[in-house]
This record gives C-alpha cells, structure tokens and sequence, in this order.
C-alpha cells in the first residue's frame, strides 16, 4: 500500500479510491449490482455466416426451451433498429447478415444458463452470400466502408524522384481483441410510465440513453444510464456496447421485468469489433543522412462490416502518420476497406498508433538500408523547435520536448554500451540473439470531433459536514479519473480527500456527455467540476462580503480554512453558515476545450491541444530456431506534465507499455476465409501475461514535465499514448533478426512479430544472404 503522507495534496502518489476494493472483490459492477425479485436472464443468437441473407429465423424450439419467458427479434422494434454512432449500418438485428456472429434475436429466461441453451435451439435459413474478409480483396474489389481519402502537403513524386535514395516497401500491423477483465454487461430495469433505469458496462452513458431512446421512440429523458465502474474498456466499450444495452432494454421493455445481459466470454469476443489491422505501401525518398525527403503512402485498414468509428480511426491514423518526425512532403491515400468480419472500432491509440507504426517501420528500413543505428535516423528527422515545427496538417508544434526525453533516456539507459555489447553477444551467440531499439512517442490530446471536447459536472455540498458530491461524465475504466477528479476538487477546497466523494455516472446528473476516451476524460471531466466548485465559491464570497463587510472577497481554501481577508472560517462552519443564510452550496459546471480547429475537408487546423511524448528502449532476446521471445529490460521515460497522481500515471505507463507489446508480438486475431473468427477464447487468443512483463522495467515520468497550455493541474494525460511505448520492442525484435545477416539486410518483419513471423522473417533473410 502507499503511504498517504498528508491530506490534501495534488502532484503525490495516492492509491486508486477503489483499489482496495478491486484486489479484495467488493468494487461492484454491473453484474453485481443486487437483482430485483423477477429479473431475468438473458443471452443473443447470432449468425453462423459471415455474409447472407436471412430467409428465416424459426425460434419455434426456442420458445418452448426450459425456462424462456420470451424472444425478441427485429420484428420488437418500433424505432431505429440500429446502433450506429456516427452512421448507419449496425442494425441490433439485421436482414442480411455481415458478419460471423452478427446478433440475429435474443432470449429472456429464467436463468442465463437456460437463456445461452435456448439460443443454440434456432433454425435460421440463410442464403449464403460471398464474403469478402480481408483488406487485399476488399481494395481489389473497391468494397470500402466510407470514401477514400487523400492528404497531400508539399510535392512528395517530386521530393522522392530528386531524393539521394529511395525505398519502397510494405508493412501490416494486426488487429487486437480488447479483453477487458469485465466483458459486456447490461442490467435494465423498468420504470413507471415506460422508463428506464439502465445500468451499463460503458465509457459512453449518453450515446447509450439515445441509442435507446430511438430505438423505442421515445424521449431521451426517459432514459437514464449509469456507470459506477467498467472493468476495462479500452476503446472496446466506446461504442460496442450499445448492442448489449439495447437488447437489454428491448427484453425489459416486453416482459416488462428487470433484465440482465451478461455475455459469455466467446460470444462477447465473437460479436464485438477490434482493433483496426492496417495495411501500407510506402516510397520514401531520403538523403545521405537518412533524413526523409519525400514520402508516398497508401494505407487501407479493415473496418469490418459497418462504418462504426472508422472515420475518425482512420482520421487520427492520419494525423499520427509523422509520429515525432518532420514530413515535408507527403502524399497519402487512405482506403477504409469494408469486410465481412466484426466492425472494427476503438482501441487504445485509436488509429493513431497504427499510423506511427509505419513511419517508425519506415525509418528502420531506411537506417538498415544505410547501416546506420536508428536511433541516429531518428534523432535527425525530429521536429525541430524553431524550424521544421509544422505538421502535415498545417499545426505549428509548440510544446516539443522529444528530443530531450530521447537524450535523456540513451543515456539512462545506457543505450550505446548495450548495443555494443549486443553486436559483441550475437557474434557469440549462434541460436540465441539479442536485439535492442529506441522509438519515440508524439500523441495529440484531444477529440479529432471538434464537438465532443466538452463536459459537465454537478457539484454539491452538503450543509451538515460540508462533504462533497461531485458528478461529471467520466468513466472509471480503471483508469484512475474519480481518483484524479477526487483529487483536485479536495485540493481546490482545500479539504482531505477522504471528505470527497465521485458518485457514479449518471445521464439524469450530467447531460450530454462525451464518451470516456480520447484520453481526454479527465482534462475534460476534472476542468468542468472545477468550473463548478469557482461557482459555489463565489456564492461563498459574495455572502461573506455582504454579511462582513469585507471588500476584496477571494478566499484561500487551504487545510480545512477558508482564508477571507481579515477572517478566517472553518470549512464547515462557513457551509453551516452560508445555508443558514440561504445560499446555494450546489452548482452545475462546464468546460469546453479551447484553441482547438481542424478543416476535415482540407485536412488543415489545430486538432490538438497539446502532445504527449515519451520514449523507451526495449532489449529483447530471440530464439532462432523457434522464434521465441522475451522482453529483457525496458526502459520509459514519459511525459505526464505537472502529474496530478504520478502513481496512477506510472500504472497507465506500465500498463499501456504491456498492452502495446501484446499487440505487436503475442495477440492475434485470425479469421478463417469463410469470415469466421477462430481466436475468441483465452485458450485460442493469447494476452500478455505477468511472466510476460520486461525482466527489469525501469519506467519514470519525465520530471522536466510540465503542460504549457492551460490543462488542470498543468498535467498531460497518461490514457493512451504510453501504449505506442511499446514501439520500441517490435523494432528491438526486428533488430535481433537483422543480426542473422549481420546487419547488411532489412529484414521484412509484419506485427505481431509472433514466433512464426519472426521464423519466417530470419528464413528469407537466410535465403537472401
Ligand atoms: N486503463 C485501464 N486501466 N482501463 C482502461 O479501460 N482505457 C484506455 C486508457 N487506459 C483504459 C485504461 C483508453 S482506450 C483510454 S482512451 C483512456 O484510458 C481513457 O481514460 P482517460 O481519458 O482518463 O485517460
Ligand atoms: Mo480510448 S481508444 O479513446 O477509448
């Protein structure tokens, strides 16, 4: 446990409010929420085709399955039958089916063992269509889920023709399942007057009451959803779990019970959407130094069946295609490639790291192809401070701290002497060789939807013992926000922490919310509280003023006082006092991002309102004869600002670090050609796992921190951007093969660098030696 040095602090470590909970089983999420008498259980039948016609769905034996009160099918909806957030396309129970695993109807029976046992009792009659499953034959066939997009600065043909060098080549990065320790989950219960009180497993409350709200037609305020807690989300309940809410409420609604969905592992696997996999061309043009030129892109990602998030996945693949480097002429062509596989959707990053994951693919190419360490290559093609400080999409880059956190951690982690002594192991060393890299991180904060950087939160005080309330849009995923909102309202009032309390998400407290992601949740969530903690502080000053006559009103909320000039109160005796004379101790609060704009059309603006950096060298070790591998040590040094809990942040780091290095060696998702998915189960889907963490972790939060612009607490976030961390061990895997041809050749190596790829990569390099 952390020691709690004092109360009321900001900038120190303090453990998560609910951590204790979570290791000891008492935090509650939806599935532990207390059953009303009645409720019944629920689970979804779904396709066994990954792209057919549904002629019929015959539930006769269904129906009569022990325990079933009653099926729902497309034919129970009134409204919009479909979960899209930004377009169409996900129909809760669709006439054609689009992928393996698509909901087709769902059951409500007395127990959830009765209701996953009726399901399997359908006879559904398809008329089997031709799927399309993966992004080579869907941009052959030009099947794509929106519009291609071109971006163009500069004049790249040119740049790469007049360019010293050039390189072509290609590169995949894979999909990635999100299992999250708590799967989907929906608990609805009815109302009088046709309400609903929905109790969800979500990062998203509001998008989830009108999804709702239209698919039964009615009003939104006769929806409320609320989210105490999510065991993880990352990305994969921004979106994917509207399906599961709705269904629940369609069960509730007609047997006018309460209702709960709680979804089976592999189902949940199987219906839910992933990471977006992404394929690209390049051509790159550089000088003899390695700095690039020119750069000529394609890049199409799977998008699955439906539009979902893509737009805006594949939007910040595009703004993240120059990572921490300085592209002066680019030309990239973006295909969204629709599949007959599960819509993918968000996941830690979104789209962002895929999109870095080329230029840094590309830059290692190109310092294999000079013999150059690319560390070297990379240093040279950062932005610069003065100069060479615009974006390939018209931003001006203010706050760049990354060639100070690279330099800091070579030399902290004594990268020079260890890639000596690694040549020096590997000339050694036949079967076993070792591999080390260093790569960067440059993310931009903020909503790429201009409109979705805002939040709300209700504040109240209450008179008796002048503790807090405080409500906002945040979810807590795990992540850490009711701590870190907790935090800066008890600092702002200057009370101990413990005499605040977050309650949970509510769409009926808090209006309007923008999802829980973006990384934005709190920079977002806290300001807005804050907003309405300077409004209640001002009901405070003015009746101070009034009553004692004092002019120049401004308290100082420190250690359980308030500080007026020439009087000071107890906290709780000003808020006795205040009530007794009538003044409101309770306020809503607002923020909205500023500075930030972005012209989608001509890809041009400001979409961010601050960066995030870090950097991290990984060392890992190969077997090369059966393409194992380890983590040997991995050093971080990340940007977190002026930290508001750097014990939150250092789990983010670690964590996000973790996540990304499952992603690029161990995770992958694999569907057969038919479009099913054959990776839906732990036994079949392999995660990261404690012994897979790096042998020595050396991670530190960069202490030179601090966030220019004007973010509570002068903090930067540590949601996402720690994940593209793990960058570098894909690159120190890389660099471990090339030393099988003693670094004359660029090995061809695709994520997730598993044992077979990286097999197959060390046999054609033998081949071409
Ligand atoms: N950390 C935990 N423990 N659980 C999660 O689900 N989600 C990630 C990241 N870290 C996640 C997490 C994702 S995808 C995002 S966008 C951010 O947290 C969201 O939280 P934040 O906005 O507060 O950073
Ligand atoms: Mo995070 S992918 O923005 O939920």
């Amino acid at each position: 446990m952390l020691k709690v040095k004092k109360e009321n602090f900001i900038n120190e470590k303090r453990p998560h409010e609910s951590g204790a909970k979570h290791v000891s089983g008492r935090a509650n999420y939806t599935d532990d929420i207390p059953e009303l008498p009645g409720t019944l259980y629920s689970a979804i039948g779904w396709s066994k085709k990954a792209h057919a016609i549904i002629k019929k769905i015959n539930l006769d034996k269904v129906i009569k399955s022990e325990g079933v009160i009653t099926v729902v099918t497309s034919n129970d909806i009134e409204g919009r039958n479909d979960v899209g957030p930004v377009y169409d396309g996900d129909p809760i129970f669709p006439e054609k089916a689009e992928y393996y695993g698509q909901p087709l109807f769902a059951v409500a029976a007395s127990t959830t063992e009765l209701a996953r046992k009726a399901v399997l009792k359908a006879k559904i009659t398809y008329k089997t269509l031709k799927p399309i499953t993966t992004i080579k034959e869907a941009l052959k066939k030009k099947s794509y889920v929106l519009k291609e997009k071109v971006i163009k600065k500069g004049e790249a043909l040119k740049a790469i023709e007049n360019s010293a060098s050039r390189l072509k080549g290609n590169f995949t990065t894979g999909s990635q399942e999100h299992f999250a320790l708590e799967g989907q989950t929906a608990f609805v219960i009815p109302q009088e007057d046709y309400d609903f009180k929905v109790f969800s497993s979500t990062q998203h409350p509001s998008e989830t009451q009108q999804i709702i709200a239209k698919m039964l037609n009615q009003k939104s305020n006769t929806i409320t959803v609320e989210t105490r807690r999510i065991g993880g989300g990352f990305g994969g309940k921004e979106t994917q779990s509207f399906i599961f809410a709705a269904i629940c409420t369609l069960l509730a609604k007609k047997t006018k019970r309460p209702v709960k969905l709680r979804m089976d592992r592999d189902d949940d696997i199987i219906i839910t959407g992933k990471r977006h996999d992404f394929y690209s061309e390049y051509e790159v043009g550089f000088d003899e130094l390695g700095v690039i030129k020119g750069l000529k892109l394609k890049l199409a990602s799977r998008c699955g069946a439906s539009p979902d998030l893509s737009g805006a996945i594949n939007e910040r693949a595009l703004l993240h295609i120059d990572n921490a480097y300085y592209l002066e002429n680019i030309l990239v062509e973006n295909y969204l490639c629709k599949t007959n596989t599960a819509s993918n959707t968000a996941f830690r990053g979104f789209g962002g790291n895929q999109g870095m994951m080329v230029i840094e693919n590309i830059i290692d190419h190109i310092a294999n192809s000079l013999k150059k360490d690319s560390a070297e290559i990379r240093r040279r093609n950062f932005y610069q401070k003065k100069k060479k400080n615009i974006t390939h999409y018209n931003m001006k880059i203010e706050d760049n701290v990354i060639q100070e956190i690279f330099d800091q951690l070579l030399k902290s982690s004594n990268y020079k002497s260890r890639k000596l002594n690694i040549k020096k192991f590997n000339q050694e060393n036949k079967y076993i060789k070792k591999g080390i890299s260093i790569t960067p991180v440059k993310f931009g904060i903020s909503f790429t939807t201009w409109h979705l950087n805002q939040a709300g939160a209700l504040v109240h005080i209450y008179c008796n013992d002048g503790s807090v309330n405080v409500n906002t849009g945040a979810i807590e995923m795990g992540q850490g926000t009711y701590t870190k909102i907790a935090q800066l309202v008890a600092h702002e009032l200057g009370l101990p922490f413990s005499k605040v309390k977050v309650s949970s998400t509510r769409t009926d407290k808090v209006p309007n919310t923008s999802a829980s992601a973006a990384s934005s949740t709190t920079d977002l969530n806290g300001a807005a509280a804050l907003n309405a903690i300077s409004k209640i502080k001002m009901n405070l000053a003015t009746y101070v003023k009034r009553k004692y006559k004092i002019k120049n009103a401004e308290g100082i909320y420190e250690n359980g006082n308030v500080k007026f000039k020439g009087k000071i109160f107890k906290f709780n005796s000003l808020i006795k006092e205040a009530y007794l004379n009538r003044v409101s101790l309770s306020s809503s609060g607002f923020y909205a991002t500023p500075k930030i704009h972005f012209d989608k059309k001509n890809f041009k603006g400001r979409p961010f309102l601050y960066f995030s950096y870090g950097a991290a060298v990984s060392e890992v070790m190969i077997d090369v004869l059966t393409g194992e591998n380890k983590i040997i040590r991995a050093d971080i040094l990340h940007d977190a600002g002026k930290a508001i809990n750097p014990s939150i942040e250092l789990g983010q780091i670690e964590g996000g670090f973790v996540q990304g290095a499952g992603w690029l060696t161990m995770e992958e998702v694999n569907w057969k050609s038919n479009g099913e998915l054959t990776t839906h189960s732990p036994s079949t889907y392999k995660i990261p796992a404690v012994s897979d963490m790096p042998e020595k972790f050396n991670v530190e939060i960069f202490k030179h921190g601090k966030n220019i612009e004007n973010v509570i607490n002068k903090s930067k976030t540590t949601g996402e951007p720690p994940l593209m961390n793990a960058m570098s061990v894909f690159f120190a895997i890389k660099n471990a093969i090339a030393s099988v041809g003693n670094y004359t050749l660029n090995p061809h190596l695709d994520a997730p660098a598993t044992p077979e790829r990286i097999l197959m990569s060390i046999n054609n390099l033998k081949r071409k030696i």
